[in-house]
């Protein structure tokens, strides 16, 4: 069995195509297009990556988007006086600070960050406000790379009421709003980490596998129940040719990739559980895109409802 490609790329287009129309009629209307406020520090290569594609997609979406860059000798307050001018400023709709910030910030800089995010632009979805909104099932802002996986999943045609979901993978960011996403649509969740045990044979039984623990292709066709649909939010650059000689044979594609390039982007997932799965995500090309195009929809979201609020 070769698994079926979940073509990521072809949905997030079709979202960012239906978020259009509605990016121009809020820019007619309000007299300004919908503005995102990107707060990005430090050095993180793969987070300057992320970004930069956020703010194309968001300058193609129509939308305002301005970046606010900060050196990684930044402090907390630093990046908490920035977010108090996109709080208090007119035309930010939305704002996303970039995660990781610098490790030298301390541990609860994050939490400190979101905590002061005003929910009613947090287009992550990741302030304490919009969690506890999720959790309660109620309207809110989603984090986008969960909420992606659903829109991938329905798009796709894939039943979730009643299917038995394994998450690994317990991040604020990811696994924990994406079992909760799976379990208000009905699925039968189960969330493993680092500590759980036998994890192979649990995750075997998951028509839903979601593997979001940023580990190079952990999960293997032994993790895999033949047929089941398996989405890889991983996204690990291997640029050490052991490694990658250890997880590709000479001769496949990423180890040529590799070869090429000097280094290759590879999932959670190793490519060999095509063999295995009915439906794969990609990496790259899967699960990526949907953040982004979901981010479009939540900052056009948090526009038309700011707007509305002051009405
Ligand atoms: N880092 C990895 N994924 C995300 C995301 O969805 N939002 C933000 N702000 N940072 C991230």
């Amino acid at each position: 069995m070769t698994a079926r490609v979940l073509d990521g790329n072809a949905v997030a287009r079709a979202i960012r195509e239906e978020v259009a129309p509605g990016v121009a009629a809020f820019t007619a209307t309000a007299g300004r297009p919908p503005g995102l406020g990107i707060v990005l520090v430090g050095d993180d290569p793969a987070s300057h990556v992320y970004v930069r594609n956020k703010i194309r997609a968001g300058m193609e979406a129509g939308m305002f988007v301005d970046l606010q860059q900060l050196p990684a000798t930044a402090t907390l307050d630093d990046v908490l006086g920035v977010v108090g001018r996109l709080n208090a400023s007119d035309v930010h709709d939305g704002i996303l600070v970039q995660s990781p910030l610098p490790g030298a910030m301390g541990r609860e800089a994050e939490r400190a960050v979101f905590d002061v995010i005003d929910p009613a632009k947090d287009v992550d979805g990741f302030s304490p406000g919009n969690v506890g909104l999720l959790v309660q099932k109620r309207d809110c802002l989603k984090a986008c790379t969960p909420a992606g996986v659903i829109e991938l999943l329905d798009r796709s045609g894939i039943a979730i009421a009643g299917q038995r979901a394994v998450v690994i993978g317990r991040s604020d960011i990811v696994g924990k709003p994406m079992a909760l996403m799976l379990l208000h649509r009905d699925a039968t969740v189960t969330v493993c980490h680092s500590r759980t045990t036998s994890l192979a044979s649990l995750c075997a039984e998951a028509d839903i596998l979601v593997a979001a623990i940023g580990r190079a292709c952990m999960v293997t066709p032994d993790f895999v129940k033949p047929g089941a649909t398996v989405i890889d939010v991983g996204m690990n650059r291997l640029d050490d040719a052991a490694t990658v000689a250890a997880l590709f044979p000479a001769g496949s594609k990423k180890r040529e990739q590799f070869e090429k390039a000097g280094s290759v982007l590879v999932g959670d997932v190793h490519p060999d559980v095509a063999g295995t799965a009915g439906a794969l995500t990609p990496v790259p090309g899967g699960v990526g895109p949907l953040t982004i195009a979901m981010l479009m929809k939540n900052t056009l979201q948090a526009a038309i409802a700011r707007v509305a609020a002051r009405a």
